[in-house]
């Protein structure tokens, strides 16, 4: 269940991956680009920005994150997909741009095999795939999803799967040997550890929300909050730092 308003509240935050991963590519022509899992068009608009004679097409599950996206960058073609599924009929890409999606589907190898097919000869595969496995956060979650077991009977399908760079690594290699990967921790600097938990809302808890009601979510994420602040220092100046780990993968045809 994606909430645009509350996933854009760190628009800037959560935006700078994708301008980080364009600016990698960014000496290269691109005439063609999808932008599978774009959501409400963050991504989207920084190939657009990068690429500005480009034609881009956004594809999304969320017709919520998708009316966003519409408003945003009317310019730009929005299709409503499950993008777990393949998107062959689209057509041949130059740019195939995917920005913390990756991670919603079961079926990751199948995707990225699929993707390269789809990419014209010397065209480009770019992934961000936020490594949350790796982060206390994530174990502070895992927690409270044990104490709360019997209300999450088959949420597995629906929580994000992430797997080592190397296991990325691995895949992308079975494609390409023209890989580029790289990990970056970008220190999210939040004035308390409530701002922690508001990030962690739009998008972490969302495999949550869809399963519990109000009052229900307030108590599951006052749980998650007393973790946090444990795992997470006050810093000298009142402010606390949450480190957000990101790997990025491009791979050229
Ligand atoms: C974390 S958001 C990333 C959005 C955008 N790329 C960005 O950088 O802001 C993940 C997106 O993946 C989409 N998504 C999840 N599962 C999907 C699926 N099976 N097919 C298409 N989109 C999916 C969600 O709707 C959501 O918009």
């Amino acid at each position: 269940m994606w909430n645009a308003e509350i996933y854009d509240s760190f628009g800037k935050e959560r935006m700078q991956p994708s301008i980080d991963l364009a600016a990698r590519l960014k000496d290269k022509k691109f005439k063609r680009i999808l932008d599978v899992g774009c959501g409400s068009g963050m991504s989207t608009a920084a190939v657009l920005s990068t690429w500005e004679d480009a034609e881009v097409t956004g594809v999304d599950l969320s017709e919520e994150m998708l009316q966003k996206a519409r408003k945003i960058l009317p310019q730009v073609q929005f299709i409503r997909r499950d993008c777990s599924k393949s998107l062959a009929d689209l057509g041949t890409f130059d740019l195939i741009f995917s920005n913390a999606f990756l991670q919603w589907i079961p079926n990751q190898e199948d995707f990225i095999g699929q993707t390269f097919s789809m990419l014209e000869e010397g065209g480009v595969l770019a992934v961000q795939i936020p490594l949350f496995d790796e982060m206390p956060a994530s174990k502070c979650i895992l927690e409270v999803e044990k104490i709360w077991e019997e209300r999450f009977a088959g949420i597995e399908e629906d929580k994000f799967i992430t797997h080592t760079a190397a296991h990325y690594y691995d895949i992308f290699a079975e494609h390409t040997t023209k890989v580029h990967m790289w990990v970056t921790d970008y220190c999210h600097i939040m004035q308390n550890h409530e701002q922690i938990l508001d990030f962690l809302r739009g998008a972490a808890f969302t495999p949550y929300q869809s399963r519990l009601n109000e009052k229900e979510m307030q108590a599951f994420a006052d749980e998650v909050l007393i973790r946090i602040e444990k795992a997470y220092p006050v810093r000298k100046n009142g402010t606390v730092l949450f480190p957000f780990r990101r790997l990025f993968l491009t791979g050229q045809k």
